[in-house]
C-alpha cells in the first residue's frame, strides 16, 4: 500500500508493530487514510478528526467494529480510555499543544505518546511538546524528512478546560466593535486578515441568505451580521476548531447564525443570495488551489436567482479564468498591493 501513502504514513507503516494490541487514539494532521489500516494491528482504534474533508474520506471507507471515528473540536466521550496516542503533527505548534491537552486526559497511566510529522512541520521540536507529559522523549525512526518520536506518560494530565485555549480580540466596525474568539491554529486567530479587511471595506449592501464560506473564527460573518442584522447568516468551514471559534464569536456578540461543517460546497444547500469568501489555498503544509477552483466552478449552482459571489484572493492567484467560465459577469471591485476583491453574478 506504500505507494499511495504520505511520507509520514510510510514511516508509521514500517513501525506499526509499536501499536500492536493497544487501544489506540489517533489525531492531528491526517494526510491520507492510513490510520484505518492500524485497525488490523491495534486492538481498537479511535480517530479524532478535526478536518471534515478527512473525516468524510474515512467515513466512506470500509471499517471494522473496532473503529470509532469522531469529527469535533474536543472529544465527546471523556470516559473512554486508551493505551496510546498517536498525534500526527498539525501545522501550528499551538494546535499540537491544544490536541495534547485535550486528548491526554483520555490516556491510561504510563500510556505511550507518539508524535509523527515532517521536519518542515516542526517534528524536531517534539521533545518540547512532550516535556509536559513524559520524562524525556526519544526518536524511534526517521526517513524521508519525517520522524517518529515517543515518550511515556508519567503524570496525570491536567483536566482539559477549553476556555483556557480561546484567544479574543476586538475589531472596530463603523462606530462599534465586534469581538472575535479563536481556538489554536484557526486562521486570523490573532488579528483581522488583510484580505478579509479589503473584503469587509467594500461589501455591497446584503440581504437574504448570506454564506461565509471558510469562516475561520467567524470574522467576516460577524462583521456582516453587525452591519446587516436582518440577514440569514450561515458560516461553514472544514476545520472543527474554526467552527467552534465561529460559534463562540457569534455568541460573544449576541448574534445568531447557522454554523456547520462543509468541505467547500459539499454540505451547502442551494438558494444562497450572497456567497462571501476569503477562500483557502493551503491544505496542511501544502499549497492547494484545486478546492477553490472547483468551488468557483460549482458556486453558481448554489446561488439563488440573482445571487452573487464575493471573493477576495491574493492578487497572484489565477482565479479569473474560472470566474469567467462559471459566471455570466465578474469584475474586480477593489484591490490593493496584495489582494483583489471579485464580485461575480
Ligand atoms: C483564508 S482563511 C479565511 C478565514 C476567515 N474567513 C477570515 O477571513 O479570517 C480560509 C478558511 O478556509 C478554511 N478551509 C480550508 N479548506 C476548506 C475547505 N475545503 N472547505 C471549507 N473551508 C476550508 C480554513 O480552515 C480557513 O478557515
Amino acid at each position: 500500500m506504500s505507494h499511495a501513502l504520505s511520507p509520514v504514513s510510510q514511516l508509521l507503516e514500517r513501525n506499526q508493530s509499536l501499536f500492536a494490541g493497544k487501544r489506540l487514539l489517533i489525531a492531528g494532521y491526517l494526510e491520507d487514510n492510513f490510520a484505518l489500516h492500524l485497525q488490523t494491528v491495534a486492538s481498537c482504534v479511535s480517530i479524532f478528526c478535526t478536518d471534515y474533508h478527512r473525516y468524510r474520506a474515512l467515513q466512506a471507507s470500509p471499517s471494522s467494529p473496532n473503529l470509532t471515528l469522531e469529527f469535533d473540536h474536543q472529544p465527546r466521550d471523556t470516559d473512554a480510555r486508551y493505551d496510546a496516542l498517536l498525534l500526527l503533527l498539525p501545522k501550528a505548534k499551538r494546535e499540537s499543544q491544544y490536541l495534547l491537552a485535550c486528548l491526554t486526559p483520555l490516556l491510561t497511566p504510563g500510556a505511550d505518546l507518539f508524535l509523527a510529522g515532517e521536519n518542515r512541520g516542526g517534528i524536531n521540536g517534539a521533545d518540547k511538546l512532550l516535556a509536559l507529559y513524559g520524562d524525556g522523549s526519544s526518536k524511534l525512526d526517521s526517513a524521508r524528512r519525517c520522524s517518529l518520536v515517543h515518550c511515556r506518560l508519567n503524570a496525570e494530565p491536567a483536566r482539559f478546560c477549553l476556555e483556557q485555549w480561546v484567544t479574543n480580540y476586538a475589531i472596530p466596525v463603523d462606530t462599534s466593535t465586534v469581538n472575535i474568539c479563536a481556538l489554536p491554529g484557526v486562521f486570523s486567530a490573532d488579528a483581522l486578515d488583510e484580505g478579509s479587511a479589503l473584503l469587509l471595506a467594500h461589501t455591497p449592501p446584503l440581504h437574504g441568505r448570506v454564506l461565509d464560506l471558510g469562516c475561520g473564527a467567524g470574522v467576516i460573518g460577524a462583521v456582516l451580521a453587525h452591519r446587516y442584522p436582518d440577514i440569514k447568516l450561515e458560516l461553514c468551514d472544514i476545520n472543527a476548531l474554526a467552527l467552534e471559534s465561529s460559534r463562540r464569536t457569534l455568541a460573544a456578540n449576541g448574534m445568531h447564525g447557522k454554523v456547520h461543517a462543509s468541505d467547500m460546497l459539499s454540505d451547502i444547500a442551494p438558494g444562497i443570495d450572497f456567497l462571501i469568501t476569503n477562500p483557502p489555498f493551503h491544505a496542511g503544509l501544502n499549497t492547494l488551489y484545486a478546492p477553490t477552483e472547483q468551488m468557483i466552478t460549482a458556486a453558481p449552482g448554489r446561488l439563488a436567482k440573482g445571487g452573487k459571489m464575493l471573493l477576495v484572493a491574493n492578487a497572484f492567484l489565477r482565479y479569473p479564468p474560472y470566474l469567467e467560465r462559471a459566471f455570466e459577469r465578474h469584475s474586480v471591485i477593489a484591490e490593493n498591493r496584495k489582494f483583489r476583491l471579485y464580485l461575480a453574478s
